[in-house]
């Protein structure tokens, strides 16, 4: 029987066929799990991205919310609860995030959507959900990055959005732990996606010389890394940041 066969994973942010999130949701269907796939904006994506899921023959649906709604977490709930009556949610993936690059760290325009998409979005879901999470063994699983580690003048109120996601994350492993439940974040570093820099920014000089492993990593790196910690081996590991970033020596 497929690994994840009978488990049902909400994927926020997963439309986009090159991004983190559509490789965790396809690797999690090619495994077995039924799919709830969250989008903000891209309608058509999403529909192929959920055909693509179904061919693999589970079962899986779009929802569209905003994360910077207040009822972003009812919403995808709400549509969870009707697409799959009388199924627990086994995993959450907080996946979906605003990224905003700056040019300084005072430069402070878009706080409050930002920090409302990276930070109360998943609070929200996490909050929707948790009365119907599978417990024991329920996984809630976000999505961090290294600068949030190593903070950076380019990404400063992204990176701190992130920082809060992974206190919050802290703080659901002591909650949720006795429910059964895992809470975990997966911390990519920078991976081959539409919002990774050009090689010859900055930034992304300074995470060569600070990487091990000096490239961009790939979709599939992190979300092998994501189902891991999905997966019922990672029963015993909760409340961690776990780097996926090609090792940085300063962070
Ligand atoms: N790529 C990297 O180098 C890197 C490094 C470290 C961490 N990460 C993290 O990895 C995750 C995935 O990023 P990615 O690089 O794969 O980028 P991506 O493909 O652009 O995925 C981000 C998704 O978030 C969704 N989103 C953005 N604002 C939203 C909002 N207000 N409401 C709902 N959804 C919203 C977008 O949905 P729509 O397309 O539907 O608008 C998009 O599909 C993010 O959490 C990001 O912070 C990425």
């Amino acid at each position: 029987m497929a690994e994840f066969a009978g488990k049902l994973a909400i994927v926020t942010g997963a439309a986009k066929s090159n991004g983190i999130g559509f490789a965790t949701a396809l690797l999690l269907a090619q495994k077995g799990a039924d799919i709830v796939l969250h989008y903000n904006s891209n309608a058509a994506a999403a529909e192929t991205a959920v055909s693509k899921l179904q061919s693999l023959g589970v079962k899986a649906i779009s929802v569209s919310a905003d994360a910077a709604s207040p009822d972003f977490g009812t919403t995808i709930v709400d549509a969870t609860l009707k697409a799959f009556p009388n199924r627990k949610i086994d995993i959450i993936i907080n996946n979906a995030a605003a990224v905003l690059f700056a040019s300084s760290a005072f430069d402070n325009e878009g706080f409050d959507n930002i920090f409302h998409a990276n930070v109360r979005g998943p609070l929200l879901l996490v909050g929707a959900a948790l009365p119907h999470m599978a417990k024991p063994g329920g996984r809630v699983i976000s999505i961090g990055t290294v600068a949030s580690r190593i903070g950076s003048r380019f990404a400063g109120l992204y990176a701190a959005t992130k920082g809060a996601l992974n206190t919050l994350t802290f703080t659901w492993a002591e909650e949720l732990g006795p429910m059964g439940i895992t809470a975990n974040i997966v911390s990519p570093g920078p991976i081959g996606t539409d919002n990774v820099p050009p090689e010859e920014h900055e930034l992304v000089k300074r995470f060569r010389s600070e990487q091990q492993i000096k490239r961009n990593g790939t979709v599939e790196e992190v979300a092998e890394v994501i189902v891991f910690i999905a997966s019922k081996g990672s029963s015993f590991v909760t409340g961690q940041v776990v780097g996926v970033d090609g090792g940085f020596s300063h962070a």
